[in-house]
């Protein structure tokens, strides 16, 4: 056996004595989860005073700003430090070019200077992609059955202006067309907008775990039976993940998401030891949902299975975490 990595030996070495009490658990332990980690993700709707379940995704609801606003108190009190904010669309006004993605006024940039005028100190974060806007639900311009990348980031750069221009810190694009770091980058900085913040979902997978979001943004009626598959990532892959992170990071990325969450540690762990980017993941509308079904059918532990999720996330390399539980969990850490 190489010395150097001598690892004792039963019976002079017992590796449970360290485990025996609460107090030494405690100092031993490699990874720790704090409110501070936590991003809750908020889904905003048109109207007043209205709070709508998603069938899909249980104890999340869809607010009116109004309602909204009154759910920040409570990110607030509990001390998360950002949030981030998707719109549900009426049908009326989605078209095939996703135009409503430009309107200075449209639900998600009155959202945004409400919450910043209520609550300035909380990060907000704002998805940049046209899904919540077109009728056929894709993220991007469709263009003879493909999405068109190369006049999709032209519109994803004025989305995500006139967003910073209301007032997000950081802006987020969820879409996964090449090169929409850079020319977002770009226009932010020609008019502007420099100490803008850019989380790129630069590791986004085709996943089947995205299912509840769709519901909640409405875009699943839209997208009826297509998939994404040729703009996000096959869940095959990892490789690929390295060299998506490393151009988002050359285009100008200042922080990187893996989603989802869960079943991705391996790329989170990768890009942790590649890169000296902050990582955040994407605890995904799915992955929830799981957990929250389990709860109902009396199979799991809710809080404490959210739990070990996300100190799994952490101990795989990120340093944040987007969680539709946040509040959940804060709520616990603050009574511990
Ligand atoms: C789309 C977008 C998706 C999610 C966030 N932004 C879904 C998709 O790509 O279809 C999923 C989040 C979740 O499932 O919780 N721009």
């Amino acid at each position: 056996m190489n010395k150097r990595f001598a690892l004792g030996k039963f019976p002079r070495t017992r590796l449970r004595r360290n485990r025996q009490f609460p107090w030494s658990r405690s100092l031993v332990s490699e990874t720790n989860l704090v409110t501070d980690d936590l991003i809750l993700p908020l889904f905003v709707t048109e109207g007043k005073k209205i709070k709508e379940n998603i069938s899909s995704l249980p104890s999340i609801k869809r607010y009116s700003i109004d309602k909204l606003l009154k759910k920040i108190e409570e990110v607030s009190e509990y001390k998360i430090p950002a949030i981030a904010l998707f719109p549900y669309i009426d049908k009326k006004i989605k078209t095939f070019d996703g135009k409503e993605a430009l309107n200075k006024k449209n639900l998600i940039c009155r959202t945004i200077r409400e919450i910043k005028k209520n609550f300035p100190k909380i990060g907000l974060i704002s998805d940049v992609a046209l899904d919540p806007y077109t009728t056929h639900g894709h993220d991007g311009i469709l263009k003879n059955n493909y999405i068109a990348n190369d006049e999709t980031i032209e519109i994803l750069s004025q989305q995500a202006l006139i967003q910073a221009e209301a007032g997000a810190d950081i802006i987020a694009p969820s879409d996964m067309m090449d090169g929409r770091i850079g020319i977002i980058r770009d226009t932010l900085d020609n008019e502007g907008f420099n100490k803008t913040i850019i989380l790129s979902y630069a590791a986004k997978f085709a996943s089947n775990f995205y299912g509840p979001f769709r519901d909640a943004v409405g875009s699943s009626k839209s997208l009826n039976k297509a998939d994404k598959k040729s703009y996000q990532m096959s869940y095959k892959n990892s490789n690929e993940a390295i060299r998506e992170v490393g151009m988002d990071i050359n285009e100008g990325a200042d922080m990187v998401m893996v989603k989802p969450a869960l079943p991705y540690l391996d790329i989170i762990y990768k890009i942790k030891k590649k890169f000296n980017i902050p990582i955040f993941a994407y605890q995904v509308s799915g992955e929830f949902s799981m957990i929250k079904f389990c709860e109902k059918e009396k199979i799991i532990n809710y809080e404490e299975t959210l739990y070990e999720t996300l100190i799994a996330i952490k101990r795989s390399g990120a340093s944040a975490i987007f969680c539709y539980g946040a509040l959940d969990i804060a709520k616990n850490l603050k009574n511990e």
